[in-house]
């Protein structure tokens, strides 16, 4: 079985079978995971484990932290606009697909957003270029989704913003690409694409953006105070599954190398939509997303007999999101090359099946 999903996603069998070891008694301590005061020695020797991996992954500068949050990535919707918005209270924003969009109407209730370029008017089908948009010297900061999970569209070049900090949700690609964090004053993303299961969300926050919350947020969402200390009850296993995560990638040979791997595939999978009438992507190719792949079937009254059939070769979610349909294969870490060329076998013969169906019955 491949696991497609575009998350909860599939996680490498490595860490589930180490998850399943680790179930009932952690290292010997006789408790699992779940049972562990969030206080306790284990605890954070499972938490620090997680925070040391994870910067060695992503190179973290020494003046950021990272945060171990709950809320996924549309509660921080909100809560980013509230942690850094400041006194003047405007933000620019970057409209590129549904994601981009939720997070835009989360910040509108706490301040003026303004949307300084927006793919709306082509059906969210490429990243607007740069030098056209509109930033206003007096945001707070500057919000970009740098891959629209629903819509198939990634930044594929991060843009150099000035002077406000660049403020990105990096949920659907986070860690499956090589990203310099020092271009950014904020990333956050949710955990159930490339970090393990739902209940964890990670901010990674520059220093001196740290003391700038409105009065009104409260105080386990208050980017410095959890930066200071632990507020409350962290997600404890999803923090140690992401801990599990962050050690499977290292083995792998970290983000540079999962990131070849990721190219591979997706380019595979492209080639096979672009060069079969049957298939069509109508994302603007230089900005296609390595990690969603959308496409339809140029005959639509055929989609839900391909993700049926699909289903029963063994090729599981790959329906597209509600807001767009179609399809979507999702190309994380975990997917491993055999099962993207299973799909590619797939769809030939399901395309050739059906062509010749067509041909026979006139
Ligand atoms: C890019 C992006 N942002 C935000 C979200 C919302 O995440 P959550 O449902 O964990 O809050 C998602 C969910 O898929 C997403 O893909």
């Amino acid at each position: 079985m491949y696991n497609f999903s575009a998350g909860p996603a599939q996680l490498p069998k490595e860490v589930l079978s180490r998850a399943k070891e680790d179930m009932l008694d952690w290292h010997g301590s006789g408790i699992s995971v779940m049972e562990m005061p969030f206080s306790s020695d284990e605890y954070n020797e499972i938490s620090d484990g997680a925070y040391n991996d994870l910067s060695k992954l992503i190179n973290l500068p020494d003046d950021y932290h990272i945060l171990f949050l709950q809320g996924g990535a549309y509660a921080h919707f909100a809560l980013v606009a509230m942690n850094l918005m400041g006194k003047n209270a405007v933000a620019d924003y970057v409209q590129t697909g549904h994601w981009s969009t939720r997070a835009i109407n989360e910040a509108k209730r706490y301040g003026k957003v303004n949307i300084v370029a927006s793919s709306e008017n082509s059906g969210f089908n490429h990243i607007p270029d740069y030098n056209q948009w509109k930033i206003d010297p007096s945001a707070a900061y500057c919000h970009i989704t740098t891959n629209e999970t629903a819509n198939g569209v990634q930044f594929h070049n991060i843009p150099d913003i000035h002077p406000a900090p660049l403020v990105a949700d990096i949920t659907s690609d986070f860690l499956t690409r090589q990203l310099d964090i020092s271009q950014f004053g904020l990333v956050y993303a949710s955990a159930q694409k490339n970090v393990g299961p739902t209940g964890l969300t990670i901010v990674i926050i520059h220093d001196n953006l740290l003391d700038q919350a409105m009065d009104i947020v409260p105080a386990v969402f208050n980017y410095g105070r959890q930066a200071k200390s632990r507020v409350n009850t962290p997600s404890t296993y999803s923090v140690y599954m992401a801990g599990l995560m962050f050690s499977w990638l290292l083995e792998q040979g970290g983000i540079e190398k999962i990131e070849q791997q990721n190219i591979i595939k997706a380019k595979s999978l492209y080639d096979v939509i672009d060069n079969d009438d049957f298939y069509l992507c109508t994302v603007n190719p230089a900005d296609r997303s390595m990690a969603n792949i959308c496409f339809e079937l140029t005959n639509p009254d055929l989609a839900e007999d391909f993700l049926d059939q699909a289903k029963e070769n063994g090729l599981l979610n790959l329906k597209g999101h509600g807001v767009r349909g179609g399809i979507r294969a999702s190309n994380y870490n975990a997917m491993p090359i055999e099962g993207v060329d299973s799909l590619i076998d797939f769809m030939q013969s399901y395309s050739s099946n059906m062509s010749q169906t067509k041909f026979s019955t006139g």
